[in-house]
């Protein structure tokens, strides 16, 4: 019966031409590498500052293996957590203005432990429509019932709230698939108005958006109850953080399962997440860098279609169907740029996309030869 199942569901992928495939790169995550004997340019990662292969990062972490041992032997509450996890927490509490912070082995971990511990059967999980899978899995599966408001929209959510018992509002501070940024400051209004909670997760936006690399919330001036800031984008590392007040931090290490059952991350790894902490807070020239690339991008497409004006290093070129998409992803292959059709069920069907990401490595001369890419093949199909 299930073998059934699974013939038929992955037949439905490949027909309509939504399977996906593992990618094997030998020399791992570079802003370069080589892939079946073919050089290509690094469009695709998260790695938006260019921590994932910073030497000084990587020695940081050689650091923490040499003084703590390679794993963490247990889980937080048993005997896992140590000086540099604890370090760890202090680090992203001073910087990002909380009195607690909760570490998870993934962002994704923590967006279900906060919502699964915190949501009862009568509340109500109010989400921006395009929060990530994360977000919307933990929503459906939790006992709360589970409201969605149209994308940045701070009047259809308001609509809700009024009509709503206690509600937990929650929105990402910049969006995965599409970079842009939440009206954070009217969200918060709105949200604190009907007295409810807001929680961000900033895993995008952390390090990348305003002063010293503090995020969206900083950008915006806004404190939410709760902030999700994850490891694996511009820390260049993995894993994650809820911060939060105090008593919330109690509870969350009392009852946020993914917390209490899960094996501590290695505290070599929360001794070179420190260091990526302060690396973030004090490199401003990575995103100083980032800046000048977003201009020279923008400048060169503004006036091709499929092209979206972005403030984020998330670059999405809209391309509408599948087809097109996938004709586009393979022409800028060749051109030895490597992109990322982004395809339903992650965007809707006719917004079909490559995702393209900036990261602080790259040249202004990489930049240049994706945007001539595109360009070339936009009007030779008259992309539109
Ligand atoms: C907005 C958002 N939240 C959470 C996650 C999950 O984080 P992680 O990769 O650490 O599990 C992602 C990952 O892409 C994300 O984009």
């Amino acid at each position: 019966m299930f073998s059934h199942r699974i013939d038929a569901a992955l037949e439905a992928r490949k027909s309509a031409a939504l399977d996906r495939k593992l990618t094997v790169i030998d020399a791992g995550n570079q802003p370069v590498f080589s892939f079946e004997d073919t050089c290509y340019t690094n469009f695709s990662s998260n790695d938006y500052m260019g921590l994932a292969s910073s030497k000084e990062l990587s020695k940081a972490w050689q650091e923490g293996i040499d003084k703590y041992g390679a794993g963490s032997g247990a889980s937080p509450l048993v005997t896992g957590f140590s000086a540099a996890h604890r370090r760890l927490e202090d680090t992203l509490c001073d910087w990002l203005g909380f009195d607690r912070a909760i570490l998870f082995s993934s962002g994704f971990s923590a967006n279900q432990a906060v919502l699964f511990s915190l949501l009862e059967k009568h509340d109500v999980l109010v989400q921006d429509k395009l929060n990530h899978a994360s977000l919307m899995e933990a929503g459906i599966l939790s006992p709360a019932s589970m409201k969605r408001f149209k994308h940045n929209d701070t009047q259809h959510l308001n609509e809700i709230l009024t009509k709503e018992q206690q509600s937990l509002v929650v929105t990402e501070g910049v969006f995965s698939m599409d970079g842009d940024l939440a009206p954070l400051s009217g969200i918060a209004k709105v949200t604190s108005q009907s007295g409810n909670w807001l929680m961000v997760d900033d895993a995008h936006g952390v390090g990348v958006l305003g002063e010293n690399g503090a995020g969206s919330c900083d950008e915006a001036n806004v404190k939410p109850q709760i902030l999700v800031v994850t490891f694996g984008k511009a820390f260049g590392l993995s894993g994650a953080a809820v911060l939060c007040s105090a008593r919330l931090g109690d509870y969350l290490s009392q009852f946020a399962r993914h917390h209490v059952y899960s094996t501590a991350m290695p505290p070599s790894q929360a001794h070179a997440l420190t260091h990526a902490s302060l690396m973030l807070q004090n490199q401003q020239w990575r995103r100083d860098q980032l800046m000048s690339l977003y201009e020279t991008y923008n400048s060169a497409l503004s006036t091709v279609p499929g092209f979206v004006e972005t403030q984020t290093p998330i670059k999405p070129f809209i391309c509408g169907d599948v087809n097109r998409t996938l004709a586009l992803t393979n022409s800028l292959k060749k051109a030895g740029h490597w992109v990322t059709a982004i395809r339903p069920p992650t965007v809707p069907k006719q917004s079909c996309r490559i995702r393209i990401t900036l990261t602080a490595n790259h040249t202004t001369e990489q930049i240049n030869n994706l945007v001539n890419s595109i360009i070339h093949f936009s009007e030779k199909n008259h992309t539109g």
